[in-house]
């Protein structure tokens, strides 16, 4: 109440109040719509009302009689009212009003299961399944998150986590968080941007971004948006026309690449049901089926209508088809990629191209151990996302016995499953040098576009940095095996 003294003028009461029987009534009647109080300044009662203070000068002993019979109930209830209002105000925050659309959809999506229900819901069906997808009945696309979830910490504590480092080494190079975009084929279906957009966000994050061949932006188009010391990888399909190959190997050489990924699990295309019932295509069309899921994503429609057609940009002018007539992954794949890739493939790689070779679509320790013998810098476990042999192993759960065997031969990465800034952390614990993905950048077009890249980038590394912290890692190199309890199978 000092506080109501000070704030509000006080008046006091006419000068000789005669506090008689109607003084009195006036007092009671002040004192049923008013809180009386104790002034902290003079000792004496006071009527607080309609923001003003009365001091009674002459008889306080009167209103102290009035006083004395308590606060009214609607005193009571307007100072309980007034408690209420107090709480309410140290609860409730006002957020300020975002005008920025894509800011306020960003700021709603806390992880990666948020920026791919943002993904279903912009995206026509036909494009978001094609992402969204696996082979058959999806069984290895979901162990291989399973094997992530199901893996648990064994955190260790009170060791200083006052500066943790998530920066690490991959192919003698430094990287902010041990993470890679993996390459995905037609990045611009999900944003016209496409891989302009995550080659920039990438280089932002400190990470090394991958160029399919399947790509819808060419290799010159990335490096040429690519910042100084942005890291660029282009990954390689083995095309029935080696010349084709040799020459895209020669592009990446000239425009600066670091490092090639080789392909090595699509001897032929896996069965994506989702594509097969929808009759999806690459680029997509808009015929009757989805003309439909069309009008219902007008914003995608309007985006995709505007910009560029999109085309397997790397092959545009070759004699292959470049994809100005729609067709069917697997019918392209058929008809364009060689079935006979063998050891002598990654030889031929390796006798044109100077800079490290990473394996991708290593699934077994057999094939690790030849990858190893063959002299590649680094193998990527994976099993291409669960979209090509429904029933491959997870390659968070080949992990321990690979590294355990070739891990001081070369470096591992782990593709498939990544989901946190957590997984990170598991896979590095268990001898991965650093894990891929590919989902995670597309979804986060879909959701927003080239934001979108950076948000889900920003977050998997928070989430790395947090999780070391809670795990009693301050480096990337503090993590060992220790910190991880694999489920018995
Ligand atoms: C392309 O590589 C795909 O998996 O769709």
């Amino acid at each position: 109440m000092s506080e109501l003294e000070t704030l509000t003028p006080v008046e006091t009461l006419p000068s000789d109040p005669e506090l008689e029987d109607g003084d009195h009534d006036r007092f009671s009647h002040y004192a049923r719509k008013a809180d009386i109080v104790e002034s902290t300044v003079t000792g004496r009662p006071i009527v607080a009302l309609c923001g003003k203070v009365w001091v009674p000068n002459r008889d306080p002993d009167r209103l102290a009689e009035v006083v004395a019979s308590g606060p009214t109930s609607a005193a009571k209830d307007r100072t309980r009212l007034m408690g209420m209002l107090r709480t309410l105000r140290s609860v409730v925050r006002l957020r300020r009003s975002e005008l920025d659309r894509t800011a306020r959809r960003l700021r709603g999506a806390a992880n990666l299961d948020d920026l791919r229900r943002l993904a279903k819901k912009r995206l026509p069906g036909g494009v978001f399944d094609y992402i969204d997808g696996g082979a058959e009945d999806e069984l290895t696309l979901d162990r291989n998150v399973r094997s992530f979830r199901e893996a648990e910490f064994r955190p260790r504590v009170l060791r200083d986590m006052g500066a943790v480092d998530t920066s690490s080494m991959l192919l003698g190079r430094p990287l902010a968080f041990p993470f890679v975009t993996a390459p995905t084929g037609f990045p611009r279906i999900a944003d016209p941007e496409g891989e302009l957009a995550v080659v920039r966000a990438a280089a932002r994050a400190g990470v090394p971004f991958t160029l399919s061949t399947m790509g819808t932006r060419s290799i010159e188009e990335c490096a040429e948006v690519a910042p100084e010391g942005a890291r660029l990888w282009f990954q390689v399909y083995t095309w029935r026309d080696r010349s084709l190959v040799q020459e895209m190997v020669e592009r990446s050489a000239a425009a600066g690449y670091e490092a090639l990924v080789l392909t090595v699990d699509t001897a032929v295309l896996g069965r994506r049901e989702r594509d097969v019932r929808r009759g999806f295509t690459l680029p997509p069309e808009i015929g009757p089926g989805t003309f439909l899921d069309g009008m219902l994503h007008p914003g995608w429609t309007w985006r995709f209508l505007r910009s560029e057609p999109i085309r397997f940009s790397n092959v545009v002018g070759s004699s292959v088809g470049d994809g100005s007539d729609a067709v069917s992954l697997a019918e392209y794949m058929t008809t364009q990629f060689d079935p006979g890739l063998s050891w002598r493939d990654v030889e031929w790689l390796q006798s044109i191209w100077d800079g490290p070779i990473v394996l991708k679509g290593i699934q077994t320790v057999a094939d690790a151990r030849l990858a190893a013998d063959a002299g590649v810098a680094a193998i990527a476990l994976s099993n291409h996302g669960g979209r090509q042999l429904d029933g491959a192993p997870a390659p968070f759960d080949l992990l321990p016995e690979v590294v355990d065997a070739v891990g001081h031969r070369l470096e591992v990465i782990c593709d498939g499953g990544v989901r946190r800034g957590s997984d990170v952390v598991k896979a590095c614990a268990l001898g991965a040098a650093a894990v891929m993905a590919g989902r995670a950048h597309l979804y986060a077009l879909g959701a927003a576009g080239e934001r979108g890249v950076d948000h889900m980038l920003e977050f998997m590394q928070a989430g790395a940095a947090r999780t070391m912290a809670l795990c009693g890692a301050a480096t990337v190199a503090d993590l060992d095996p220790t910190l991880v309890r694999l489920p018995s199978r």
